[in-house]
């Protein structure tokens, strides 16, 4: 499909402080757009960010038809900027718009817009170890029609923003708690999904643990509110004696693309890895035992995040950490040193774009 690229006029590129990045508060210069209508993608455009119009009655917001992704560009050299895997958050977008009987992008449409949103802001890519160009892929459903049912016409946007740290406490570890109250995703509905509807319900129960002074909630299953899900912003990670445990996919936690590089890191560093039920109250046994070493977050925007207390209905584990643990600082030195190619990478996750080439501009 060919885009057509309309250059702002003027850069915004001169207002960023890159010391001070905060996440997903500043846009660059241009937006990938196309329209579905008919059947097929069509209209394909970058232009410059900003507003966009639609009619009250647009699908998307009487219905939750609305999916994303979550992807970063690292900064290798002057030419050359890297995606991580994008081929798998293609995939995982299609997995979400099927679940939402939503139109599928083909592969090599949503590379080629990556590509060449990639080199038109590639200065907007931060040059910081630890800093990144988050990527946020959305579609939504377009039709102006108030009945509850499937829309014919959608947009698809890409966005992006210069980011540092997800968290505010930096990669420093974060503090979680269970809630008695509230579940993420329940089997057979959209956990699996990244669907935004999964975020705005989670809110509510998010903001209840941070004025208790918690980082997020660490999410239990709906039926037994037993088993550790995950964190809704990242997977979770448990190192318990030598076995590194994390819970399975089955349907209600976000198949995180982070989450599977670790397992397949970890396993070739001949750690075992456990892709179980992990309940709660295992997790307090280890931890009453001495045998939880660790226990740390994976995701995009997190990247591996430590964890150092985990609340639970009165009881805590507090693992007295001030500082990343060193299996965990392991894991993100091995995944960022692939991302930002300082480290070989023997499984073709790093998707190097020469910035100084482009067939359009
Ligand atoms: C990501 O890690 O990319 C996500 O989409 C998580 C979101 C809470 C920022």
């Amino acid at each position: 499909m060919k885009i057509s690229i309309t250059k702002a006029e003027q850069s915004r590129i001169s207002e960023l402080d890159f010391d001070n990045l905060d996440f997903g508060r500043i846009f660059s210069d241009h937006m990938f757009e196309m329209a579905y209508s008919d059947g097929k993608w069509h209209s394909a455009v970058i232009k410059p960010y900003g507003p966009i119009t639609f009619e009250p009655s647009m699908m998307a917001l009487h219905y939750g038809q609305a999916i994303f992704e979550g992807m970063k560009a690292y900064h290798v050299n002057h030419d050359t900027i890297q995606l991580f895997r994008p081929q798998d958050h293609h995939a995982r977008l299609n997995n979400s718009a099927r679940r939402l009987c939503m139109p599928e992008i083909d592969e090599s449409v949503f590379i080629n817009a990556l590509e060449e949103l990639l080199k038109l802001d590639h200065e907007w890519v931060p040059k910081k170890h630890g800093q990144a160009l988050y990527i946020r892929p959305v579609m939504f459903a377009t039709e102006e029609y108030l009945a509850a049912k499937v829309s014919q016409e959608y947009r698809f946007f890409i966005i992006t923003s210069p980011v540092g740290a997800y968290y505010n406490e930096g990669f420093n570890p974060v503090k979680l708690t269970t809630s008695d109250q509230y579940v993420r995703a329940v089997k057979g509905g959209t956990g699996e999904a990244k669907a935004a509807g999964n975020y705005g319900g989670s809110f509510l129960p998010a903001l209840r643990a941070q004025q208790n002074g918690y980082t997020q909630v660490l999410w239990l299953d709906a039926n037994e509110h037993k088993y550790i899900e995950e964190v809704g912003t990242m997977n979770i990670f448990f190192l318990i004696g030598d076995t590194l445990i994390t819970p399975g996919l089955e349907g209600t936690v976000l198949p995180g693309i982070t989450r599977r590089s670790v397992i397949t890191l970890a396993k070739e560093w001949e750690v075992t890895v456990e892709e179980r039920k992990i309940s709660i109250d295992e997790l307090f046994d280890a931890y009453r035992s001495g045998t939880l070493k660790e226990i740390f977050g994976a995701g995009t925007a997190a990247v591996i995040s430590p964890v150092g207390l985990v609340h639970h209905q009165g009881n805590t584990i507090d693992l007295d950490m001030e500082k990343i643990g060193p299996f965990a600082k392991r894991m993100y030195d091995a995944i960022t040193g692939i991302q930002y190619g300082k480290v070989e990478d023997s499984h073709g996750w790093a998707h190097p774009v020469d910035v100084t080439t482009s067939v359009y501009h």
